[in-house]
């Protein structure tokens, strides 16, 4: 079946476990874009959300892009990225520039000029800014405004958070889309992606904490006011989990992530001490009666320190317990029995699943916590193509810094990003 390729967008969310594919159409006639093909394949070559082998991810992403094609009848030819792991930083910025209009109106230049000025930083040669996201104006003696475009003032100043990553992190990334003949049309920060298409207005405006359980790591944002206030990356996912049950319990990796699946809960205290798990059950080569009490232990040893960890980030920026929205999983780990119990009691929020939402089509497919991730990437464009602050933050990413270069939203990527390729 022949479709307009002009009004795809693609989002390719390249995880340490899985890489995930959504191909949505969007018509001029309706308002939410529909799903027509949804893809995902195991991945490998990924440790900790960081490129380790660029061949085996490029086999996986095509694998995963093209069972998605099959179901859509359509080719892709560009998508939106995922970028995140361990490897990303952050640095708070500031930028003040005069105001450039003789009446001293604040226009779409100045935003652009003096975002420009808070990406000045000191950056190491292998690092590079992957988004820059405007957390507030000053104008002159007015202090938090949020969108300064129309107002009228001498002096303007911005807070940035300014996120960047390795640049052999993005080259690897460009490379495997490259060797796949994918276009990268954005690269989105994976936090910024999952809350994009789980968390409402309402939420976002009142204060919440988006925690992504993937397998190599758990990612952090924390809104308020509309406007993201915090991110992190940390280094541990449910994937350990599989890991610490295969050490406990002296079984094979395969068999640990079956005992995790099927007999897992993050809370142990239910468990009966006398329930028992028959290895031969799971796997023929396997053999003994392992405690099921035992194997909650230690996912709830792994669970409290993933959660622990989040609050941390949340004292760091003095909102432990003070969140109204409170918490909301997402991502494969938070599909865990007892995972929102044991992160109330840790967090001391109330706590949801996220599930991805703003789409028509094909939706049982991505009605699932660990599709938050792609499901945002193919909402992004939504958001990236509008003029910077008017949601809050701006994070078309390493758009202002390739303003002076050439071309317009997505162009302006694919001109920065040139530079990463083979
Ligand atoms: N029903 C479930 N119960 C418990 N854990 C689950 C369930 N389904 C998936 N998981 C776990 O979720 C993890 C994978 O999550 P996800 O697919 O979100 O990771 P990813 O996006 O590939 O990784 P990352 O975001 O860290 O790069 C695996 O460790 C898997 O065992
Ligand atoms: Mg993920």
């Amino acid at each position: 079946m022949a479709r307009d390729n002009n009004t795809l967008i693609v989002g390719i969310d390249i995880g340490s476990v899985n890489i995930r594919t959504i191909i949505v159409q969007q018509s001029n006639n309706e308002q939410q874009p529909r799903i027509i093909g949804v893809g995902s394949a195991p991945s490998f070559g990924i440790r900790r959300g960081v490129i380790t082998d660029v061949a085996d991810v490029t086999k996986a992403l095509v694998q995963s892009v093209e069972s998605a094609e099959r179901m859509a009848g359509v080719q892709v030819k560009s998508a939106v990225l995922n970028i995140g792991g361990s490897d990303i930083a952050f640095q708070n910025s500031k930028g003040v520039i005069a105001i450039g209009r003789a009446d001293g109106e604040v226009a779409e230049d100045d935003i652009n000029r003096v975002i420009s000025e808070a990406q000045i930083i000191s950056l190491p040669m292998n690092r590079e800014i992957v988004h820059v996201i405007a957390r507030k104006y000053r104008l002159d003696d007015q202090d938090n405004i949020k969108d300064p475009i129309g107002m009228k003032g001498v002096r303007l100043e911005v807070d940035t958070l300014v996120i960047e990553s390795g640049s052999s992190h993005i080259k690897n990334i460009s490379k495997c889309a490259y060797q796949a003949n994918i276009e990268i049309d954005d690269l989105v920060l994976e936090p910024l992606a999952s809350a994009k298409s789980v968390l409402n207005k309402k939420q976002k405006e009142l204060g919440v904490v988006l925690i992504n359980i993937g397998g190599g790591t758990t990612s952090v944002a924390v809104f308020e006011e509309g406007d993201l206030v915090h991110t992190a990356i940390i280094p541990v996912g449910a994937g350990h989990i599989t890991n610490d049950i295969a050490i406990g319990l002296r079984t094979s990796i395969e068999v640990a992530e079956k005992i995790k699946l099927e007999y897992g809960s993050a809370i142990a205290r239910d468990i009966s001490k006398k329930e028992g798990i028959d290895l031969a059950t799971i796997d023929s080569s396997e053999e003994g009666v392992i405690s099921r009490h035992h194997v909650a232990e230690i996912i709830e040893a792994r669970f409290e320190e993933v959660f622990s960890l989040v609050q941390k980030e949340l004292k760091m920026i003095g909102k432990a317990g003070l969140l109204p929205s409170g918490a909301v999983l997402v991502g494969g780990g938070a599909k865990m029995t007892n995972a929102t119990e044991l992160a109330k009691e840790v967090l001391g929020l109330p706590v949801q699943i996220g599930f991805p939402a703003g789409f028509g089509g094909i939706l049982d497919k991505v009605d699932d916590p660990s599709f938050a991730t792609v499901a945002g990437l193919v909402l992004w464009n939504e958001q990236s193509s509008m003029p910077a602050s008017r949601e809050g933050f701006m994070s078309s990413m390493a758009s202002h810094m390739l303003a002076r270069q050439a071309g317009e939203g997505a162009d302006k990527v694919k001109v920065w990003l040139k530079k990463f390729l083979p």
